[in-house]
């Protein structure tokens, strides 16, 4: 299979100094990448900007903003069979940039935003055959809006999470999932690495492949 994974947060800019973010570090992303690519795929990786290494077999390419990352994703899709957004893609950037640092005295102190296009609702008229995997990081009980996403965004699979438990979220190296799929009753998976919900995941896609 060739598997497309993003990871990471994304980075919004305001100035070249100050951007909006979220405290995504990619491990889930990174550690789906992995697995697959221990299963012999071949796995193209599109991160935002985080500090890990890349691993090994695993083509990268690093993005920085939202709308960075819809044109990596957009640009690869083509030459793959399957899509997993672990990315923690930012749904709003500033209004208006500015190429140098802007000046408190000169600034006026509101922020204007406006939405990110969803990448997963962009791509979903190109999907064809191809499996789209998608995450929702929740605070609370997550099933509910894992379900609504699965549908919203055409996806075949959702892996939910609660991330305000204390071994699951963000930047720890475990995490607790339910697998919900379109078809299927929710796979509630116990406490494990992120490297092992990663292997879960790409099992997942391996019995749901078009062959
Ligand atoms: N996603 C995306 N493009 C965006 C935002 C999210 O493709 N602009 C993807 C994420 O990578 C994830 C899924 O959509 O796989 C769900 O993301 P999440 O942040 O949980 O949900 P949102 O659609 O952003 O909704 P909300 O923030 O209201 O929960």
């Amino acid at each position: 299979m060739k598997l497309l994974v993003t990871a990471g947060p994304t980075r919004e800019h305001l100035d070249p100094v100050r951007f909006l973010s979220n405290r995504s570090t990619g491990k889930m992303g990174f550690a789906v990448a992995q697995a697959a690519a221990e299963r012999g795929h071949a796995v193209t990786l599109v991160a935002g900007p985080v500090s890990l290494p890349t691993p090994a077999g695993v083509a990268r390419i690093d993005v920085v903003s939202a709308l960075d990352m819809l044109a990596a994703v957009e640009e690869c899709l083509p030459g793959h069979d399957a899509l997993v957004m672990s990315a923690a893609v930012a749904d709003w950037r500033p209004k208006r940039a500015s190429a140098t640092k802007l000046k408190k005295s000169g600034m006026h102190p509101v922020l204007e935003l406006e939405p990110n296009p969803d990448i997963l609702q962009t791509l979903l008229p190109i999907k064809g055959q191809r499996l789209f995997v998608g995450f929702a990081a929740e605070t609370g009980v997550p099933l509910a809006e894992a379900r609504r996403k699965l549908e919203a965004k055409g996806l075949d699979l959702i892996v939910a999470n609660d991330v305000t438990l204390p071994d699951a979220g963000f930047a720890v190296d475990t995490n607790r999932v339910t697998l919900v799929s379109a078809s299927g009753t929710p796979e509630a998976l116990p406490l494990m690495s992120k490297l092992a919900a990663g292997r879960e995941i790409v099992r997942w896609l391996e019995r749901h492949a078009c062959p």
